[in-house]
Parts: C-alpha cells; structure tokens; sequence
C-alpha cells in the first residue's frame, strides 16, 4: 500500500494554539489525593506533590489544565478549598459519591501547575451556584485592588492576583447527570450574565460556554443554538466533549472513530458561525474541546461507587497498544481543525482516564496513551499544513472511505523542522511519501514509530513496553521524504528545514 502527502508552506491553515494540548485535573477518584499529591509516597517534595508524577507530567508539555472539575465543579465551593489547610471542611461529593478532604485545594493546585510548567484554565459552579459566587471568586483570583476578596487572598499568602486566563462557565448543563442541570436557554442566560460579570471584574478573561457533553445527546445541535443565542458576545469559546471506546472490539471501525470527531468539529463550527451570521456580528467564537479521551474499559465503576470515601479507585482505565493509536488519530484531527480548536484537554491527567498512573507502593508508569501525545504535544507546533494526501480508503461499520493512513504536517519554525505526523491504519505495510513542493528539506532528525505489538497490549508498573522506538526505514531524496510505515502503527518524522527558508 501507498501513501503520498504533499506539502508546501502555502498550505499553511492555522498557527497551532499551544493550549492544544491541554489536560485536564478534577477533584475524582485517585487524580489529586494518591495521584498528584501523596505525603506519604518515597518521592514526595516537601509540599507532598510527587516528584515522579511532576516529571512525568513535564514530558506532556501540557501548557493548561482544566480545574476543579467536571462535574465535581457543579457542588464546588471554593471557598472550603483556600485558607489554612487545618480550618478547611471535609465536604461530601455528590457528583462522585465521594469525601473532598480538601488539602489540596486552589491555592496548592496553582503552586502544583507552576511545578509542572503549567497554568489553570479555572471553572466556575453554575450548577449550585451563580453569578455572585463567580464574581466573588474571579475576585479573590483575579483582583489587584483593595476589597474584601482579593485582600482575603493576600491573607492567604497570596499578595499577587492569580490571574487565570480562560475561565470554564460551569460544566456539561444539558447532562441530567449534572447537579444543577439546567435547559439551554436558563443555562445560555445564566452564563451571558455570569460572563457580563466576571469581565467587568477583568476584562482581560476568556470565557468557554458549555457545549453538549456528547455528540450522542438528544440535545446535540439546539443546546449550541439556544445557548449561543444567548450569550454569543460575552464568551469567547464553546465546548466539546467526548470520549471514544471499543466495545464491539472491532477494530477498524475503531480506529476510524477520529472521523467522528472530525464532523463533531465541523458541526459544531458550523453552527458558531450560524449563530454568527444570525446576529451580523464580526465576532467568531471558536472552540474549547475540553474533555476528550478513550473511556469504556471502566465505563459503569462511577455508578457501583457507593462508599461515600477519600480518592477511591474511579474510572482507571488501562490503556492498550489499539488505544494509542486512535489517540494519535484524534490528535491528527485536533491539528486539522486548528484554525478553530484553540483549546482542548486530554481528560484526565493522572490515574483517571489518565496517561499516568501511580501505584499505591509509591511507583509510577506511563501508559501507552502517553507517547503519541507527548510527541505531538512537544513538536506538533507552528504552522499547519492542510494535508493533502493520495491514499486508499475503506469502509466499516460506522464510516465510509476511511483514509488507511490518517497524517498531517507542522511546519515548526521554532525548530526550523517540518513534522509528520502520521498512523498507518491498516494491517498492510505502507510506502509513504512526504512531497515537499516549497519547503527545502535538509536531513532526518528523527523517525520514531510505535509499531510491532500485540493490539491489546498495555503497560504495567513492570513494564512499560508500547513505547515509540527510533526506525531507519527512512530517506530523503530530491526534496521528497520515502518512509515505511509499519502496519497499525503510530509514526512522527521530523526534518530538519534548510536554513536558507528561514
Ligand atoms: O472526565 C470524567 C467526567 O466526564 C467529567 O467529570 C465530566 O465532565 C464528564 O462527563
């Protein structure tokens, strides 16, 4: 099989948002308390934040981390959350059935992201709460001057405002689920007038609007509209979610899931500028996906949990080999639609539906999910090019004409490197050519592919195996990149750009 990608600078669509790569860290299950933070684990730092994670962590190059929640954020009382630890309440969750000791709250989880070279994207609770708490709290974290709640901030420890910039109105209103779910005009009028608020207190914010939690919600499409209608100038993003899984254990049509994402994107685009055009505005609102991932391995353990206890043991999913590939291909489609994805958050970080894991014992692993994102996190940067590729296409059960080779290039002038990005969706071995009509291509920096193993392979505390390895199968000749991607596999190529582009 035969794969061929043309390139060229005048292909350039977007300039990748670093926010991209976003994660995500809510007050659920073993994230924070055993994730994060354990006083007790071997390698814990003086504040009891553990010191592998934060080097794992790092390697993400995840620039903001959605907080506190999800749907933990619709009973947050963020006042239970700041303060001296010792005065701070044990609060029951209802989202989670679970106990929120709350020893790591804003103030520490804002010390945590500096640690791991991050920044909060903070939410706001529009299930319990309103428009006073927003506005009380984007003034504790966001006020210089002298009143009650930036000065309770100083008191704290904290004389300089946070500044947090983007700001999440609550979370996933049209899901029965939430607590304190609304319709989406009571909730598109709740946020227009909890946004008019926060950003008279600073007007430097951004705001995201929840979307529909899923595309599968009956609400799917009039929750955009009715909620757009009202509130589309005062937000500046809207927000997707959704999580993708493989319970027919079919895989291609699992690996063709990102084509899901693709037209969630495009649907969800398409009604901004809908709503755009229905109120003769100049302003775009583009979008936020703030929660997306592979979850079904631990789909239903949220609904056994009944114990009412700290950090239990929530929606760990182990990731396989088949898992990290379809994660590589819902990245290649983030990148595809950069000129309107500017946010997106890989939910969740650690432990939770996450690409890190720590063990009771105090040690830590990378599951397989982690390399794909990693690479793209850390090189997928810069301009990017709309891949115009010649490949075959297949059917399965859910799409037609599926691409067996899902890719898409960056032009990363940080680097002076054009990156390839590229998953061999296929049980065939492929010929794939890079093109490169405008931009002069110099030598190889690295061919790196993840290919070879069983497809439910995962990664153990023992053994962390389904990791990208170094390929050869790789040359340049007459400005053309001639690679072997091997069958179902994930591969990035990077090349160095002649300095005569620059
Ligand atoms: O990420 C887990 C949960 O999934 C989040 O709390 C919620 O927003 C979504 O339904």
């Amino acid at each position: 099989m035969e794969a061929k990608l043309k390139i060229a600078e005048e292909f350039a669509f977007a300039a990748v948002d670093s926010r991209l790569y976003g994660s995500f860290v809510e007050h659920l299950g073993r994230i924070i308390y055993g994730g994060i933070y354990d006083p007790e684990a071997p390698d814990s730092d003086e504040k009891g934040f553990r010191k592998d994670v934060i080097q794992a962590v790092k390697g993400l190059n995840t620039p903001i981390i959605r907080y506190p929640g999800g749907n933990y954020v619709s009973n947050y009382r963020w006042e239970d959350s700041v303060g001296p630890v010792e005065k701070r309440p044990k609060k029951i969750d209802l989202s989670w059935k679970s106990i929120e000791p709350n020893i790591v709250g804003l103030a520490e989880f804002e010390a945590w992201t500096k640690k791991v070279d991050s920044s909060i994207n903070m939410a706001v609770n529009l299930g319990t709460r309103g428009i006073e708490d927003a506005r009380n709290l984007i003034e504790y974290c966001n006020f210089d001057g002298d009143s009650y709640y930036a000065n309770l901030r100083r008191e704290h420890g904290h004389p300089e405002p946070y500044k947090f910039k983007t700001w999440c109105l609550g979370n996933e209103m049209d899901g029965p689920w939430q607590v304190g779910h609304k319709d989406a005009v009571e909730y598109g009028k709740l946020a227009n007038e909890v946004a008019k608020a926060m950003k008279t207190v600073d007007d430097s914010i951004e705001l995201v609007v929840c979307g529909s939690s899923g595309l599968e919600m009956d609400t799917f499409g009039d929750w955009e509209l009715k909620v757009l209608e009202e509130c589309y100038e005062n937000v500046d993003f809207l927000s997707l979610h959704q999580y993708y899984g493989n319970e027919e254990d079919d895989l291609e049509n699992y690996l063709a899931k990102s084509e899901g994402m693709d037209r969630f994107i495009s649907g969800v685009t398409a009604i901004c500028d809908a709503v755009k055009a229905k109120k003769k505005t100049d302003k775009t609102i583009n979008l936020s996906f703030d929660e997306w991932n592979i979850w079904y391995h631990s789909k239903g353990e949220e609904e056994a949990n009944k114990n009412w206890s700290v950090a239990p043991h929530l929606l760990e999913e182990i990731y396989n080999f088949e898992d990290a590939l379809v994660i590589g291909c819902l990245l290649i489609t983030l990148l595809k639609h950069a000129d309107r994805v500017k946010i997106a958050c890989l939910a969740q970080l650690v432990n939770v539906l996450a690409p890190i894991m720590t063990e009771e014992n105090g040690e830590m692993w990378r599951q397989t999910t982690y390399f794909p994102f990693a690479q793209v996190s850390n090189y997928g940067k810069g301009k990017v090019l709309t891949p115009y590729v010649a490949v075959d296409t297949y059917d399965c059960k859910e799409w037609k004409n599926v691409k067996k080779v899902e890719t898409i290039a960056v032009l990363n002038e940080e680097l002076k490197e054009l990156v390839v990005f590229a998953v061999n969706r296929s049980r065939e071995m492929c010929r794939f050519s890079v093109d490169s009509l405008d931009i002069p291509l110099d030598f190889i920096v690295q061919f790196s592919e993840m290919e070879g193993f069983d497809i439910k392979q995962t990664n153990s505390v023992q053994n962390e195996m389904v990791i990208p390895k170094d390929s050869k199968n790789i040359v340049i000749e007459d400005n053309s990149i001639s690679a072997v991607l091997q069958p179902l596999s994930w591969n990035m190529i990077r090349i160095k750009i002649q300095e005569s582009f620059f």
